[in-house]
């Protein structure tokens, strides 16, 4: 039996399966992120913390909370955690992958749709009034995406998930660059293993799957921008920070670049003013990759699950250190 601090409303079902363990838990049941100093009041003299991707948790954090045994992240990625410095300090750290790769997959693929078919500018031109007659050649023509090259950075989960939605459903080539090679992806999906200034340069479509660490800050920026097709659409539904979006911004306002299609953004919930204006060639939505009703639930049950297993001193199925079992075992040892 533990004290647990729940960060935000989640599903009663992931509550359910850590009162059955006896667990009392302190929940933010308003819509705003904790901030840093209520956080820390709050999760004080707690053992867990159960918190989303925007609730940022540094070893400044950890060290005002030092009966914090787990982290549980409601997410799959886990950049908005100090992992290093929870190892350091014993901490478990949890995330949440494999049940929302489809859900994520469906998304960047229904933005590249979008993108390429200009859906929500034709939506907002109906929904005005604007639809008096049919013309060939009318506005909002999109472009083909059957047939066309698809470039895949980070071909993880998601990324081959996406893959495998261009090439069944739409016929496309497929080439990827990533950390690694994905034989999966090649054998299964005739995917091409390029170098990223090549992938950059021949793909009709770019969609980034790779997680936000100091390599991948800024992958996309100026020189990326201008060695890409100039009818290219870049979607990105991994981490904002991964596209500088002023330079994202100078390369849709030059003609660069066709179009971009977002899911996440650099400063969330802000997003960049100017994209805002960008109407004809971007399209946005709010960090919606995981949203369907199954997948959330699954998240977040999948995140109550962790934490259970983590507090019986168990290692739990989704631990993202492992490295803390390992000191734990020296300590024990010594
Ligand atoms: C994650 O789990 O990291 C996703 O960004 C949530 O949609």
């Amino acid at each position: 039996m533990a004290e647990i601090l729940i960060t935000r409303k989640v599903f009663r079902e992931a509550l359910d399966l850590l009162e059955k363990e006896r667990h009392t838990t302190d929940i933010n049941d308003t819509d705003r992120i904790l901030p840093t100093r209520e956080l820390i009041k709050r999760a004080g003299g707690k053992a867990g913390i159960i918190c989303l991707l925007n609730d940022k948790i540094d070893a400044s954090v950890m060290d005002e909370l030092p009966s914090i045994k787990v982290i549980s992240n409601i997410a799959v990625g886990y950049d908005n955690i100090d992992i290093a410095g929870a190892t350091e300090r014993g901490i478990m750290v949890t995330n949440t992958p494999g049940v929302l790769t489809e859900t994520t997959a469906d998304l960047a693929f229904a933005l590249l749709v979008s993108a390429a078919r200009k859906i929500p500018e034709a939506d907002q031109y109906t929904r005005a009034g604007q639809f008096k007659n049919w013309q060939l050649m009318q506005e909002h023509m999109g472009v083909d995406i059957y047939g066309k090259t698809l470039g895949i950075v980070g071909m993880g989960a998601i990324g081959q998930a996406v893959a495998r939605r261009a090439k069944k459903g739409f016929d496309m080539r497929i080439i990827y660059h990533s950390s690694s090679r994905n034989e999966s992806a090649e054998n299964e999906l005739e995917a091409k293993y390029v170098a990223f200034d090549e992938l950059l340069a021949v793909s009709d479509f770019i969609s980034t799957h790779v997680p936000l660490t100091k390599k991948t800050e800024h992958m996309f920026s100026t020189r990326e921008f201008k060695k890409m097709k100039h009818s290219a659409i870049l979607i990105n539904t991994a981490r904002g920070p991964v596209v500088d979006e002023a330079a994202l911004v100078e390369a849709l306002k030059d003609g660069r670049i066709r179009g971009a299609a977002l899911d996440v953004f650099e400063e969330e919930p802000a997003v960049h003013p100017e994209l805002i204006k960008l109407r004809e060639n971007v399209v946005l939505t709010p960090h919606i990759g995981s949203a369907s009703i199954e997948t959330r639930l699954r998240m977040a049950t999948m995140a109550a699950l962790n934490m259970v297993e983590a507090l019986k001193g168990n290692r739990p199925p989704n631990l993202v250190n492992e490295a803390v079992i390992q000191r734990k075992n020296l300590s024990k040892g010594n």
